[in-house]
């Protein structure tokens, strides 16, 4: 697509053509995994339009997101559940008990890690997963060299990802949380559905990777070429380095 602002308008969408289509209802609620970072902002707010406009509603939309810092209080403004309230949760309809983040403070990380697959697996999966990537082409906190088979875990960060993400912590590095919780790539791979967004030519070589080159651990992204339904959604510049 032309640019961020098609990418974000054509997301929500596809998001809104999906959970209108199941009809979800409380018996039958639709499985949404989010994604935070800079690339979803604009989906976030042309759903949070559409909701407004009796488009969507989230009433019976359960959300589990990808990742959260390790011991970033939860409403330390770069936390992820800080990002989720103010950027979505806040202006839609959705039910708190029902929009999961992980917790970055739990006493036992390991165990909350744990906790968060049992949910996934108790709502019955995820319908469709959103997600984005950095420009070393990992998904969630899956760094270049995590397992194509690794489940909801403690990861500490690339470099890369510190440096990427300094600009959210006063492009201060040593401000950057060192660790993170994260799904898997094969927690993710599990989903019947996938939508991953790519915007922004210092992604180019990472969309390359992912689709143009063999499945490879260096590139976690790579592993979607053996989902059944991933959909990258990228605008022109992303795909400055596609043959
Ligand atoms: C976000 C996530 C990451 C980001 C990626 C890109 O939950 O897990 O994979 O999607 O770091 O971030 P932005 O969109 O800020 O370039």
């Amino acid at each position: 697509l032309e640019d961020a602002d098609v990418v974000a308008d054509w997301a929500a969408r596809f998001v809104m053509q999906r959970v209108t289509q199941f009809a979800p209802g409380p018996q039958r609620r639709f499985v949404l995994g989010l994604p935070t970072g800079g690339t979803p902002l604009g989906m976030y707010r042309k759903l949070i339009q559409f909701y407004k406009e009796g488009k969507i509603s989230f009433k019976y939309v359960t959300t589990f997101n990808m990742d959260e810092y390790v011991g970033l209080p939860r409403d330390h403004p770069e936390s992820y559940h800080y990002y989720m309230w103010n950027e979505f949760f806040k202006h839609v309809d959705i039910d708190p008990a029902q929009a999961h983040v992980l917790d970055g403070n739990a006493p036992d990380l390991v165990a909350e890690c744990a906790r968060f697959e049992r949910l996934i697996q108790d709502a019955g999966g995820v319908h469709l997963f959103i997600g984005g990537i950095g420009p070393d082409g990992h998904i969630a906190f899956n760094e270049p060299g995590s397992s194509l088979v690794s489940r909801t875990r403690v990861k500490t960060l690339a470099y890369d990802t510190l440096e990427a993400n300094k600009r959210f912590f006063g492009n201060d590095i040593s401000k950057v949380p060192r660790q993170a919780l994260t799904v898997g790539v094969g927690t993710v791979m599990d989903a019947k559905e996938v939508m991953i967004l790519i915007t922004g030519g210092h992604k180019a070589l990472a969309l390359a990777k992912a689709v143009e080159e063999g499945v490879n651990h260096m590139w976690t992204v790579s592993a979607f070429q053996q989902h059944a339904q991933t959909l990258f959604v990228c605008d022109e510049s992303a795909t400055l380095e596609l043959r």
